[in-house]
């Protein structure tokens, strides 16, 4: 049986007439930089965050790194992320010249432990960046009571979880617009995503909002008049156009993702070996992936490449312990829980279009491998 990772010819085929449409429109306005549709996306993006404010950009990393610089964080500060992400969450406060300071992962749901922040706080600290990893909500009311205590403000990496929500006193809401700036990537793979590179951030804030609006144009407020050091890291208004296209199905197609992994959960649920992930009550999680965890991590990596199954891990090394932050000082066994996970897990193929039949190989498959 034929299975990818990730499938985003079948995303393409549901929507086709709609994107090529989209596509030829901005073609026949020639409106590619800053765009009508960019302006679209932008506001209907926000809406669907529950946001005031949306502004798009080039990419998730600048996203993230245009967030911390319309906070004004820059070299002496310190910015706490956790050991275990995608490597561009603590590379965008690299790029500032803040110091990123790591913190250990929860065992069950690999987001960041709350526990951990407070013993790092210092005096140089301004911003916490939560990531929530995989498409799950990282524990937002713990770190939004530690960032009111500290006087911190709050990042939400929300690269892979579009439309993910959490349960804050009684209310569900989406990931992104809790703290006080969101950060999206809309990079091809993602469960919203441009054909190309792409990002958003959203806020509830207008100075930020502004300020966002300026450095992703050069630092300008007018055609040629510049008053900050600005960037060149716009969203395409090609991309917009798709995008808006998208973004009236990513509902549907998070629904679709959750239907798969609850079909794995089960499947799996009586294999002493392998840990499904766990998800909190309080947490609507939408499946960007759907990581497993098990000591035979090696073993069935092995045999899913015999088989053709794609797997991937996400990710291998955790962050203290990459070589480009040897600078920084850390050291195996800082980080344990990160280290232990790193280790363990395994992504299996996810993506809405992936049919019941295909999990069910790729379960099969699994299950043949034994201690
Ligand atoms: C958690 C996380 N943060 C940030 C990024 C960076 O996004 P991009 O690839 O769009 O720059 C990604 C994705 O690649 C990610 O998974």
């Amino acid at each position: 049986m034929r299975i990818s990772f990730i499938d985003l010819n079948a995303q393409y085929k549901e929507l086709k007439k709609d994107i090529d449409l989209a596509i030829k429109e901005v073609i026949k306005r020639g409106d590619f930089i800053l765009g009508k549709d960019l302006r679209l996306f932008e506001e209907e993006f926000a809406r669907f965050c529950n946001a005031k404010y949306a502004v798009g950009l080039n990419s998730g990393t600048d996203a993230l790194f245009l967030a911390l610089k319309s906070l004004g964080i820059g070299p002496d500060d310190e910015v706490i992320v956790p050991a275990f992400t995608f490597i561009a969450t603590s590379l965008a406060v690299s790029y500032t010249g803040a110091r990123p300071v790591f913190v250990d992962i929860r065992e069950d749901t690999y987001n960041i432990n709350p526990e951990g922040i407070k013993k790092v706080i210092t005096k140089n600290t301004k911003a916490i960046i939560p990531v929530h990893l995989f498409g799950q909500p990282a524990d937002m009311p713990k770190i939004l009571e530690l960032a009111k205590e500290y006087n911190l403000k709050v990042i939400e990496d929300s690269a892979q979880a579009h439309g993910a929500r959490i349960r804050m006193e009684g209310c569900w809401r989406k990931v992104g617009a809790i703290g006080d700036i969101g950060c999206f990537s809309l990079y091809p793979t993602k469960n919203l995503s441009a054909m190309g590179d792409g990002g958003i951030i959203v806020t509830n804030a207008e100075r930020i909002y502004k300020k966002i609006l300026m450095l992703r144009d050069y630092g300008r407020v007018s055609r040629y008049k510049h008053i900050i050091i600005g960037y060149n890291s716009r969203l395409d208004t090609i991309q917009a156009g798709i995008l808006r296209v998208k973004l009236k199905r990513l509902d549907k197609w998070n629904l679709m993702r959750r239907r798969i992994a609850r079909l794995y959960d089960r499947l799996l649920k009586d294999i002493p070996q392998i840990i499904t992930p766990y998800v909190s009550p309080d947490v609507k999680h939408v499946y960007h992936l759907y990581v497993i965890r098990t000591k035979l991590r090696d073993k069935l990596l092995k045999v899913f490449n015999k088989k053709g199954i794609p797997a991937l891990i996400h990710y291998p090394i955790p962050l203290h312990l990459q070589k480009v932050y040897k600078n920084l000082g850390y050291k195996k066994g800082d980080f344990p829980v990160a280290e232990k996970v790193a280790s363990q897990i395994l992504s299996l193929p996810m993506y809405p279009h992936l049919k019941e039949e295909q999990v069910r190989f790729i379960v099969g498959i699994l299950k043949q491998v034994r201690n």
